[in-house]
């Protein structure tokens, strides 16, 4: 949510700023804006609008040339996305600029204050009492970093803030509490960004901060502090993907793009999972086998479609371990007042490791004392590093607003651990959990095959680009994989769609079937009559009712085709794996009606990548 920059070096700041912007509007694309230290003032310019509008704007005002500089992309909290609002935000002076990603949740006491001391604000965001407060201290001889040290110990809520002083113009100083923030180690140049992918380009060395800690990037030196002023230190790590990661490679979207390394990012995600003498081994899982020993309850929290991987784990832990597992959405989990204690593992799901649903969840967990797995896709975010142990899933960097590799790997990250409990608390014989990983080795050769027939499932999506509402139906793992299907549709083609479980249908959403509307169904394999039986059954009255089946089943299974408007066959896999091929079609229709409805498929309206607001 907010995309990030800041840059100090021996280059053009504008064109490092503005790729790095491009490279993160992936997180926010109502308004972008960019400012640069020039002879002792500050250089700015904002547009309300995606980044290729102050690109248009610049190229007919254009700013001098400067060699430190920072941008924004933005997601709006408080106040409309329109060009006053947005970032960067400037103190009176001139001499300051600020940019902001969260909520500043006193701004509206600090803004008055400031207003009762003569300040003109002139947005109605939260960000511009930063500037005016930056300003104060500069104004009264601090040097930057001192002053943001002293405006964060009076700021309250979540940000990043990242801010130039244009008589000072060597230096960019941010700060982070609860919100992203990483530095790129070039040599003779720094960066800061939101993540990575801000200066993938220029180099792979990268530092991670703690919370509430400022940093100060010159172009030979970056330096660590608290907000009280104690030397800190950040994480160094080498990112382990490239510039070719971050580009769509000949695909018209990010996520067409990110569905078709679907292979390959299950396949990584599976790698060295495996000892020499075929133990599961999770390396960054940081609680030993005797802390798993102790688990009696396991509950999941996510949100989205990391909630619905969440939601195939507990099918997969259950079945697995005989453990408990509960399934909650982040943002309901700690206004329930969950029973917590020591033996109850609690799993936090989160592709981008930053959603702060997710972490105020984990957080209130930890106060209950109950120890915090996390399953994550991205080195050096806060989940993780707050967690008592992680399973990074190895996706590479998803651009595209709607998951979908990360859905996948963060279903390969919940089997592994399902197995690996079950390893731990000897609930499944040594060969029957080399079964299953010998299973998952094939997934990546089952994705593809899903892949090889997109043309098949594109033309299905094009005959329904007239549909105003397309329901989904599932059963058992296939649940929520019709969820994710629904999800899916919503949010890159804004069309009406519903998932259901396929057994409540006739306890109330029957009524929505009338005559030509297409309903898919994911039916689970054979191999589990009774689940499957009943499916047939689901499909067969949604049919009577003239609905247009659209039926996702294993190869082979011709029992469907009586019923089954269209067919369309994935490879036969046991049904705790099947949302792993059972999926790929609903993403591939997604994609391709949302692109013949004409939207931007990698930013949909109103959303953001990562959330980091609650
Ligand atoms: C849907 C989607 C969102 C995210 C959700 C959680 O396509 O991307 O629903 O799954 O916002 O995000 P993470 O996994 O980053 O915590």
């Amino acid at each position: 949510m907010c995309g990030i920059v800041g840059y100090v070096g021996h280059r053009q700041a504008e064109g490092v700023v503005i790729e790095g912007l491009r490279r993160l509007e992936y997180r926010g694309y109502d308004s972008a804006g960019i400012a640069l230290a020039h002879d002792g003032r500050v250089a700015s310019d904002k547009r309300a609008g995606k980044l290729a509008n102050l690109e248009k704007a610049m190229i007919d005002h254009p700013l001098p040339q400067a060699t430190t500089g920072i941008g924004h992309t933005r997601w709006a909290t408080h106040g409309a996305p329109n060009d006053v609002n947005a970032h960067p935000h400037l103190g009176s002076t001139g001499r300051l600029a600020v940019v902001h990603n969260g909520i500043i949740e006193n701004f509206a006491a600090l803004r008055d204050d400031l207003e009762d001391a003569g300040h003109e604000m002139l947005s109605e965001t939260d960000t511009e009492v930063a500037a005016h407060l930056l300003e104060l201290e500069v104004c009264a001889g601090a040097d930057l970093t001192t002053a943001m040290q002293s405006v964060c110990r009076r700021l309250r809520g979540a940000f990043t803030l990242v801010a130039l002083d244009a008589e000072d113009p060597g230096r960019v100083v941010a700060a982070r509490r609860s919100s992203p923030l990483v530095v790129g180690i070039g040599e003779g140049e720094n960066f800061l960004g939101s993540d990575v992918a801000a200066f993938i380009e220029h180099t792979r060395e990268a530092l991670e901060l703690e919370q509430d800690q400022v940093v100060t990037i010159t172009a030979d030196a970056v330096s660590v502090s608290g907000f009280d002023g104690t030397p800190g230190e950040g994480r160094r790590y080498h990112v382990d993907w490239d510039l070719a990661a971050a580009e769509k490679d000949g695909h018209d979207w990010f996520m067409r793009k990110e569905i078709h390394e679907q292979p390959r990012a299950v396949a990584e995600s599976l790698l060295g999972r495996r000892n020499a003498e075929g133990l599961l081994q999770l390396d960054e899982m940081r609680l030993s086998d005797d802390d798993l020993r102790d688990i009696d309850k396991i509950i999941i929290i996510a949100a989205g479609t990391s909630f619905y991987a969440g939601m195939v784990a507990k099918y997969a832990i259950e079945h697995w371990t005989r453990i408990s597992v509960e399934v909650e959405l982040a943002s309901e989990f700690r206004y329930r007042d969950p029973i917590l204690t020591h033996s109850t593992l609690v799993v936090a799901i989160s592709q981008s490791g930053e959603t702060a649903d997710t972490l105020q969840a984990i957080r209130h967990a930890r106060v209950q004392r109950s120890r915090v797995l996390a399953i994550c896709n991205t080195n050096g975010s806060t989940i993780p590093r707050e967690s008592d142990g992680v399973i990074y899933t190895h996706a590479g960097p998803e651009i595209g607003v709607a998951s979908t590799k990360g859905f996948l790997t963060q279903l390969v990250a919940c089997y592994l651990l399902a197995l690996y409990l079950a390893q731990v608390k000897g609930t499944r014989y040594g060969d029957e959990i080399a079964q299953v990983m010998d299973q998952l080795d094939r997934m990546p050769a089952h994705i593809q095959t899903v892949l090889d027939a997109d043309e098949s499932i594109y033309a299905l999506a094009r005959e329904h680009a007239d549909a105003r509402s397309v329901l989904f139906l599932g059963r058992h793992a296939g649940y929520p994989v019709a969820l994710e299907g629904a999800l899916k549709l919503k949010e890159i083609a804004y069309l009406h769609a519903e998932g259901f479980a396929a057994g409540e249908l006739k306890h109330g959403p029957i009524a929505l079937v009338e005559p030509g509307l297409p309903v898919f169904c994911i039916v689970p394999p054979r191999g589990r009559d009774q689940l499957h039986e009943k499916m047939v059954s689901g499909i067969q009255e949604v049919r009577a009712r003239g609905a247009r089946t659209l039926c996702i089943a294993e190869e082979g299974d011709e029992s469907i085709r009586p019923y089954a408007d269209v067919l369309v066959p994935v490879p036969a896999v046991p049904v705790l794996l099947q949302p792993l091929v059972s999926v790929v079609p609903l993403q591939l229709f997604a994609c391709e009606l949302a692109t013949q409805l004409g939207h931007d498929v990698d930013q949909p309206r109103n959303l953001a990548k990562s959330v980091t607001v609650e």
